[in-house]
């Protein structure tokens, strides 16, 4: 199964945060970046990272900003940002990296493959026991699909708008404000992708 987490680091003192698809295999954790984000930019040098386990709220608005509410933990004197509202984090370190040369439907891009060890895991607070709603699934969606934009072209860009606009249109009826603002703010970025 593939999870859906934000993963936070630093370089020279500046936190990062970015939600990123990850396996577990044990006490490893399995992911994929591309090119051209900081989060790829900081691993391909930095060794040690945090898994959040957050809201789906949170993953997709991870997506649009830096500008979290970040906390600290030490682990052998290295101090990595985590964010405040996660429900657990998973202090990693990567133990392998594979770069591939890729060619998909957005173009031709580089992937870093990355296998870390997880060294600590810490519960921070408890996720609230609330029901399923549209809202959720939808603003993730839509994240992903704005975090996309900026390499699409041509028909892929247009509907991959288009279904950003249909997603929205049910958050619209079934979310809350927050989820309502965030949806707004994403088609805002359309043009800015
Ligand atoms: C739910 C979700 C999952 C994502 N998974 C990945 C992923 O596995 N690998 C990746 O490179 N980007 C992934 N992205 C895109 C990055 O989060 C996006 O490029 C982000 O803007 C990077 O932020 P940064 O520049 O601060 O690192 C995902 C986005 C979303 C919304």
């Amino acid at each position: 199964m593939r999870y859906e987490v934000v993963i936070t680091c630093a370089l020279d003192g500046r936190y990062n945060r970015a939600p990123i698809g990850v396996h577990f295999r044990g006490r490893d954790v399995n992911l994929h970046l591309y090119q051209g984000s900081h989060t790829y930019e900081i691993l391909e040098r930095e060794d040690y990272f945090v898994v959040n386990v957050v809201s789906p709220y949170l993953i997709a608005q991870s997506v649009y900003d830096d500008s979290g509410n970040y906390s600290t933990i030490e682990y052998r004197g290295i101090t990595l940002p985590y964010l405040s509202e996660a429900y657990r984090i998973y202090v990693v370190k990567v133990s392998k990296r594979k770069f591939v040369d890729l060619r998909d439907g957005y173009g031709d891009t580089k992937l870093m493959g990355i296998q870390g060890r997880i060294l600590l895991e810490r519960d921070i607070s408890n996720p609230p026991l609330r029901p399923y709603s549209r809202a959720d699934g939808l603003i993730v969606e839509m994240a992903v699909l704005y975090s996309r934009l900026g390499v699409a072209r041509g028909k892929k860009r247009e509907e991959m708008i288009r279904k950003m606009r249909e997603y929205f249109e049910i958050i619209e009826k079934v979310g809350d404000k927050r989820y309502i603002q965030l949806g707004e703010r994403f088609l805002e970025g359309v043009n800015e992708k």
